[in-house]
């Protein structure tokens, strides 16, 4: 079904993923919300989002089905902007690192953030998938960063359009959508196992408790959970984050 996504543009807000859950009741199944701005922007474990105004892609796409679980919706938003970026900029090597982070080589160049709305009595009624890349930020603004961040500026040395990768994104994430609800979640659980680079690899892993964990990645779960050896026993992670630092990739 093309062009089944309702596409509202903000020029400013604090965080899209916020908006599209204060709106939640007016918006309709398969919203995008963009916003060329925001001015609080969201990152995972309760860190911040640069959002520089009219150089990124800031976007929350908003599920309101129990057809696909929310970690399918989160995997159909990490592919949908894998995809969406390899057709862009086909020369870049992207891959996805544990959880749901695109990076290039060592940095990250785009992250997902989910976000589940729920009833008075936590029952589920949706899910908002925030999905935030850095296109044309320069060099500058990605030392504001405090861990390594790039961009397809800093990667390539040429500006992109903004507006062209938000058709893109729009195209792919409906493309998966409809493949997820059809009963294809296995296939998407499967590619996005395939494009985490990670495993078999000796990692550490910050926790989301703040612990350090040191040890080797044995597998990636459907409930989107990281399975590490730490040698004297195996560790189940929900959420957290890997350092490469000291990682060789291939
Ligand atoms: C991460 O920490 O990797 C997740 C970053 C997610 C950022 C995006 S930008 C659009 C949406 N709105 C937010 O406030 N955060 C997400």
């Amino acid at each position: 079904m093309p062009n089944a996504i309702t596409h509202l543009k903000l020029e400013e807000t604090d965080s899209t993923n916020r908006y599209v859950l204060e709106h939640f009741p007016s918006l309709p199944n398969l919203t995008l919300v963009t916003a060329d701005k925001q001015t609080a922007g969201r990152g995972r474990l309760g860190r911040t989002w640069h959002s520089p105004a009219e150089v990124n892609f800031y976007g929350s796409f908003l599920l309101k089905t129990t057809l696909l679980t929310p970690h399918t919706a989160s995997r159909v938003g990490a592919l949908a902007a894998l995809d969406a970026l390899r057709e862009l900029a086909p020369k870049l090597d992207f891959w996805l690192k544990w959880p749901n982070d695109i990076h290039v080589g060592q940095a990250k160049l785009a992250g997902i953030l989910c976000e589940n709305k729920t009833c008075a009595k936590n029952c589920f009624e949706g899910i908002v998938i925030g999905i935030g890349v850095n296109i044309n930020l320069a060099k500058k603004e990605l030392e504001k960063i405090d861990r390594p961040a790039t961009s397809l500026l800093a990667e390539t040395g040429k500006r992109f359009s903004v507006p062209e990768f938000v058709k893109l994104i729009r195209a792919k994430f409906e493309l998966l959508y409809f493949q997820a609800i059809s009963g294809e979640s296995d296939k998407i659980f499967d590619r996005w196992k395939q494009e985490n680079k990670l495993i078999g690899g000796e990692v550490t892993v910050h926790t989301s408790m703040g612990e350090i964990l040191t040890g080797k990645i044995i597998d990636f779960g459907r409930e989107g959970e990281l399975k590490l050896d730490v040698g004297n026993r195996n560790v189940i992670l929900n959420d957290g984050e890997i350092s490469i630092k000291n990682f060789h990739l291939a």
